[in-house]
């Protein structure tokens, strides 16, 4: 069909026919669906009559070509025009192999291999009929507590774009040529990752400056690279929910930044106009959503039930529906929906390609790279011939999956004590305690295990439903019986390897001191324990490094790299001074700063070289830093090139990341890394939103972390 085909069978629907493409249902609504799908959100009072599904636009949760199949197909006969469905579904790390949450991956700085895991996704769930994935998540998150940060890349805008980046590209490729590739929404728009106190769903309140300077250019890279659809926010933002935001959605996406394709409402949240309290009833919440540019409503049916009225009133014009019907129409012709409604699904290469070797294999490789070595005191990497004791509630726990992984199976997935036991020559494993509560008897046993060992392995963590949506922790430490145990086994007097499976910076206190390395593993997905037995024995070196601050203390929250200087800084962390910016009780930093990691070899940085002194535009300066592997192992190193704006027309961050590079290198080799900065590099939001540099005095910063760097200077000339 072309686009006057489209505008002409846009002409023969009637409006409720309409309004129809305008509803998303879950799964238990459609004929021909088995089972319930996935339900991630409440299902109350719908009043669905059959009507509306004959006419609904698109589907929410389903899974299986066989499934999709069927739905599409008696859909097809019901619809009188045979409009195919659309189905969007949560594919968010992966569809059956999932590989690590995407806070794991944001460790990994490794895009490629990001690209190629949103790939594996995407035709894993293309063969199995979606068209549409509710991913990639870009919020930028920089407080633990909520439990959503273990979906983003982090707390830098820069790093979160470059992934936003990533994922699009791998889970669209050229999917309206590709049946094996999805249709990518990015979400949450906007800002939702700034919840106030890290709970879910709650106000968000910032400047429109903030709001460009940080937490904007992830959305907009993804929709640089030619990302679909969006999704909105639950939150408020400034005083209106951005579900019924015109300002954001009307103004800033469609105006401003030309975005043309398919907004979608999150699960419920046009309706939750009115718990929000800026909308009467249903039908003026359907009003607000629909002026504020939402094409879709999913879940919720004040559009189904109200918009016709709307019209009829003249309160709404019947334009603004063609629009969104016409935006939606036009997506699932790009899909190919019209010349083949099945378009990927196909039940044999289900079977071939989902969890294959080679997706499985990519798997590990991401694992292996997203796990975060944060101490080690030469215990690590182990040797097959020590004795081990595996202790913890994460020894054979297959809930090393993490949230948003629906379709992942735990019988798929490796655990820890499998991956160990290929490598260790004699291995004891015992529960020590359970996620949240003990017994004696575990206890017992796990100290009989370890007390015949070497070494003691322990696999500490939160259970995947202690974060995610909904997952909101205010005290962020290890719950009280994991503590108990680590005390337990520090007695024994051992070496204590501890492994970490959750889903966010957690405080370590009770963890760090009492442990002789240790190693967040993250939820690493389907492969996780092997990939973190390869870590723990040396087949693999630890390369992640932290895309979010771990705070000392939950007090601390929020801590972030990237922050401003106060007017009374306090310039060392030990001086004893007292009208300064600071805590009584704590120091300012976090205790593992972004960008940190270790690895069993070591790096040394030469001096950072830089071109020029002088930095005029249309120039490249080039800055050179040579990394040499001074260990005795091969590794990768993450060289990481920040800058500094000495003095601007507003505040400027003490650092902001612009660039970074994976560097490979055996022991005693060395590597020269140059990045390139220009002019357009170094430009900001003005307190009037004007985006552009100002002539000046810059520092680069280059390291292993944002922490631990060596600097230069140069001028901005203009
Ligand atoms: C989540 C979204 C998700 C949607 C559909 C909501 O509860 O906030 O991220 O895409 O459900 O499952």
């Amino acid at each position: 069909m072309n686009e006057n085909q489209l505008t002409s069978l846009l002409e023969q629907m009637t409006t409720e026919e309409k309004v129809g493409q305008l509803i998303q249902l879950a799964t238990p609504f459609l004929k021909g669906a088995s089972d319930g799908g996935q339900i991630t959100g409440p299902m109350v009072g719908m009043g669905i009559t059959e009507e509306v599904v004959k006419n609904t636009g698109s589907v929410l949760g389903a899974s299986g070509a066989k499934e999709i199949k069927n739905i599409q197909e008696s859909h097809l006969k019901d619809n009188r025009l045979g409009i195919p469905l659309l189905f969007m579904s949560d594919i968010v790390h992966g569809y059956k192999t999932i590989f690590p949450v995407p806070l794991a991956i944001g460790c990994s700085w490794d895009l490629d291999l990001a690209e190629r895991s949103a790939e594996i996704a995407a035709v894993e769930a293309a063969v199995s009929g979606i068209h549409v994935t509710f991913a990639p998540m870009v919020d930028l998150v920089r407080d633990p507590r909520w439990g959503r940060v273990m979906e983003s890349t982090g707390e830098d805008p820069y790093l979160n774009s470059e992934f936003a980046r990533a994922f699009v590209r791998g889970f669209q490729g050229d999917f309206a040529n590709d049946n094996q590739r999805v249709a990518s929404c990015v979400k949450h728009f906007a800002a939702y990752g700034a919840a106030e106190g890290g709970r879910d769903y709650n106000t968000v309140d910032m400047s429109e400056w903030q709001l460009r300077e940080n937490y904007l250019p992830a959305y907009k890279a993804a929709l640089d690279e030619g990302c679909e659809m969006v999704m909105t926010a639950f939150n408020i933002l400034n005083g209106v929910p951005s579900t019924g935001n015109k300002t954001l959605m009307r103004d800033l996406l469609r105006n401003e930044w030309g975005f043309d394709g398919v907004l979608i409402s999150d699960w419920g949240a046009v309706k939750e106009l009115i718990p929000h309290g800026v909308a009467e009833g249903e039908k003026e919440a359907a009003r607000k959503a629909l002026e504020a540019g939402v094409d879709i409503e999913m879940m919720t049916e004040c559009y189904v039930n109200h918009v016709q009225q709307l019209i009829e009133e003249g309160s709404l014009t019947e334009n603004l529906v063609d629009e969104a019907v016409l935006r939606i129409l036009k997506l699932k012709q790009k899909l190919g929906l019209f010349d083949n409604p099945y378009r990927g699904a196909d039940e044999r290469l289900e079977r071939e390609l989902i969890l294959s070797k080679q997706h499985r294999d990519s798997a590990r490789e991401l694992a292996a790279k997203s796990a975060v070595l944060l101490k080690n005191e030469q215990v690590l990497p182990l040797e097959r011939s020590q004795k081990i004791a595996l202790i913890g509630p994460f020894a054979d726990n297959h809930d090393i999956l993490g949230p948003w992984s629906w379709l992942g199976a735990q019988e798929d997935t490796i655990t820890l004590d499998k991956g160990i036991q290929s490598y260790a020559s004699e291995v004891k494993i015992a529960e020590g305690s359970s996620v949240e509560s003990s017994s004696s008897v575990q206890l017992d046993l796990a100290l009989k295990a370890a007390e015949q060992s070497d070494v003691i392995v322990l696999a500490l963590g939160e259970s995947s439903d202690m974060s995610g949506e909904a997952g909101c922790r205010a005290d962020i430490r290890l719950p009280q019986v994991q503590l108990e145990l680590i005390q337990e086994m520090k007695q024994l007097n051992k070496p204590i390897v501890t492994v970490l499976f959750n889903g966010r910076p957690l405080e370590l206190h009770g963890v760090i001191d009492e442990t002789d390395a240790l190693l967040e593993a993250w939820y690493p997905g389907t492969e996780g324990g092997q990939a973190v037995a390869d870590l723990l024995y040396g087949t693999s070196n630890p390369s992640g490094r932290l895309a979010m601050s771990i705070p000392h203390s939950v007090g601390q929250v929020p801590v972030y790299y990237n922050h401003y200087n106060t007017g009374r800084p306090k310039n060392a962390p030990d001086a004893q001074e007292r009208f300064v910016s600071q805590y009584l009780d704590s120091p300012n930093g976090p205790l593992f700063p972004f960008g940190y990691g270790l690895s069993y070899t070591t790096f040394t940085y030469s001096e950072v070289t830089i071109s020029s002194q002088e930095l005029r535009e249309g120039e490249t300066l080039t800055i050179t830093t040579r990394i040499t592997n001074s260990g005795e192992k091969a590794g990768e190193e993450v060289v990481q090139l920040y800058v500094r704006d000495t003095a601007g027309e507003v505040v400027r961050p003490m650092k902001e990341l612009k660039n970074f590079e994976r560097v490979s290198l055996y022991p005693g080799e060395e590597k020269v890394v140059i990045f390139t900065l220009k002019e357009e590099d170094l430009r900001y939001y003005h307190s009037n939103l004007e985006y552009k540099s100002d002539p000046g005095h810059f520092e680069v910063l280059v390291g292993p972390n944002s922490k631990q760097t060596s600097s230069s200077a140069f001028q901005l000339v203009k």
